[in-house]
């Protein structure tokens, strides 16, 4: 119980530390020759790496019964929403000014947008319902598939940093690959499961 203690504090810390940095950097003139990309691509970076780390606990739990960590995939899902959230309002209020029609002329002309956007939609369902009354009011089973949503998010937010990039594809296949082994060990999972006969009496 106190060694959960630690890691819950020790993972709260770690996904804190980025905002933190962000804020040292904004304050030393740190933020480079285009602060508002800087700060646009900095947020969707930790939106991403905190996404995929929400996915982690599972996949350790499966691989070698830390059910422990499935204690944390509640919080770091949310920093995941999080930093989506304030990575949306970055692009906005800095990059757009709030002009609305640009930005619903970007949402329908630019795929990457749409997908960033679907990807939010989905955070904020999960986000929404991520209390444990939640999980009473739609039932267990209802409340599994609907946060198994969380994979359909993790894979649009890598093709929305895939169709953004226009050269290098180098840090959308890496996140891409983190994803697949994930996804890969959640769905061998669930097959297993499936395929295993019952134990007679
Ligand atoms: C309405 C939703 C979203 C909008 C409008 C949006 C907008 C943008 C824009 C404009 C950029 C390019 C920044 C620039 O070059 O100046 C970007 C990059 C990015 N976004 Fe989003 N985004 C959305 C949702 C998300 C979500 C939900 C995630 C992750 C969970 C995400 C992750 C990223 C990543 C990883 C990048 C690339 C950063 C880099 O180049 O290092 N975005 N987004």
């Amino acid at each position: 119980m106190h060694r959960q203690r630690i890691v819950w504090w020790a993972v709260f810390a770690a996904l804190s530390a980025p905002l933190a940095w962000l804020g040292v950097l904004a304050a030393t003139d740190g933020l480079g020759a285009n602060p508002i990309e800087f700060v646009t691509r900095y947020l969707g970076d930790w939106a991403l790496r905190a996404l995929l780390a929400a996915l982690a606990p599972t996949a350790l739990n499966i691989l070698f019964g830390w059910t422990g960590a499935v204690r944390l995939r509640r919080m770091v899902g949310l920093y995941a929403f999080a930093y989506a959230v304030l990575h949306v309002s970055s692009y906005v209020v800095l990059d757009q000014f709030f002009d609305w029609a640009a930005i619903w002329a970007d949402v329908i002309k630019r795929k990457y947008i749409t997908a960033g956007m679907a990807t939010v939609a989905i955070l904020s369902l999960l986000a929404a319902t991520s209390w444990a009354g939640a999980v009473r009011r739609l039932g267990a089973k209802t409340w599994k598939r609907l946060h198994r949503g969380v994979y359909a998010a993790a894979l649009l937010a890598c093709l929305h940093y895939a169709w953004m990039v226009k050269a290098d594809l180098t840090g959308p296949a890496l996140h891409a690959a983190v994803l697949a082994v994930l996804l890969g060990v959640r769905m061998a999972a669930f097959t297993k499961k499936r395929l295993t006969p019952l134990r007679p009496r």
